[in-house]
């Protein structure tokens, strides 16, 4: 999409009555043919153009897409986003964000699809990624710190999730789940997926995929009972554009306050808002399943749990099994 495309968008945004063909010549200083052009290109798109005869085109309805004509005009932060690619289709915004980063593309690059034919979750699962309802998007990052803490970032990233879910929605209260998703009324509604380059003593790039459920009402039977969607929580369309943009602000602040001083200033809200605190999980840690309470998580990103025998073990990652709940249910939930 050019430039062109984005200046006839503004000037038929800016009115709700119609904009003469003679006027966007003269904005843009392009032919009527150019105009027509530029119409029929936003149509296909999605959007809904009249055009009558002697008055010339009228917005009807725009799209609810995260591309970035729509993402461009809501973007208040400084870095991440402002190199966008958006996709129609793609296989997974993970791997395109991997390719981008060996291409040098800057920290703060976001790829974005409409919809994704090999999304990805966790532990190489698949990642339901239908189009026209929901965000999929991958952030790039070059942070420079030691390998081993960018595993916080997953933490960083849920808790901001949280923040901007839980401001653009004040009725809901939507949880984090350790390490690395997001739940809403005891449902998955969101996920991370980190991937990193790295050398022994140094970060080359860091991807932090996300699939939040915005739009969808329907989802695959394995999932169906687990997962579920903005839409089926509030009642309401969300905008997907005004979403991504609420949270891609709220990562960067987030972001560069990590940068500064770690993980340290997120522990307490973290664990205000954690959907584990005193439940009873397993965790599977490679060939071990440990039991406990969960505590919350350390300093370090780490998850504290408090064992039979009174003990507090610290966990660096693995697969959550929640037992029961805090009022004793139990529950058998999966982490998927
Ligand atoms: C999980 O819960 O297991 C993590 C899910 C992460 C899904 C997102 S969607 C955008 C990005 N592209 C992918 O292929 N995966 C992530």
């Amino acid at each position: 999409m050019n430039a062109t495309t984005e200046q006839v968008l503004n000037h038929l945004r800016a009115t709700d009555e119609y904009v003469s063909g003679t006027a966007l010549c003269g904005a843009l200083g392009i032919s009527r043919a150019a105009v027509w052009k530029q119409v029929q290109q936003l149509r296909e798109q999605g959007y809904e153009i009249a055009s009558a005869p002697n008055r010339g085109y009228r917005l009807v309805q725009g799209v609810n897409l995260p591309s970035a004509l729509e993402l461009g005009p809501l973007l208040t932060t400084r870095c991440f986003g402002q190199v966008l690619k958006y996709a129609a289709e793609t296989g997974s915004t993970n791997a395109d964000a991997a390719e981008l980063a060996r291409r040098d593309s800057p920290e703060g690059t976001v790829v974005v699809a409409d919809t994704q034919t090999a999304g990805r979750g966790r532990l190489q699962r698949h990642w339901h990624s239908p189009p026209g309802e929901n965000l999929y998007f991958s952030l790039l990052l070059r942070p420079q710190v030691l390998p081993e803490r960018t595993p916080q970032l997953a933490l960083v990233a849920g808790l901001a999730l949280c923040r901007s879910l839980g401001a653009l929605f004040p009725g809901l209260s939507p949880r984090a789940k350790w390490p690395n998703d997001v739940y809403l009324n005891g449902r998955k509604l969101a996920g991370i997926l980190c991937g990193m380059s790295s050398e022994m003593e140094r970060v080359r790039h860091l991807i932090i995929g996300i699939g939040i459920n915005v739009n969808g009402g329907e989802f695959p039977p394995e999932i169906a009972d687990t997962a579920t969607s903005l839409r089926r929580e509030t009642g309401e369309e969300v905008s997907r554009p005004q979403l991504l943009a609420a949270v891609l602000a709220e990562l960067e602040g987030a972001y560069c306050e990590w940068l500064e001083n770690g993980l340290a200033p997120f522990v307490e809200q973290w664990n205000e808002v954690s959907y584990l605190a005193g439940h009873e999980v397993t965790v599977e840690v490679m060939n071990e399943q440990v039991r406990g309470t969960v505590l919350g998580i350390a300093e370090s990103g780490a998850l504290r749990l408090r064992q039979a025998n009174g003990t507090v073990r610290e966990i660096i990652g693995g697969d959550v099994h929640v037992l029961r709940g805090k009022d004793g249910r139990t529950l058998f939930a999966d982490s998927e």
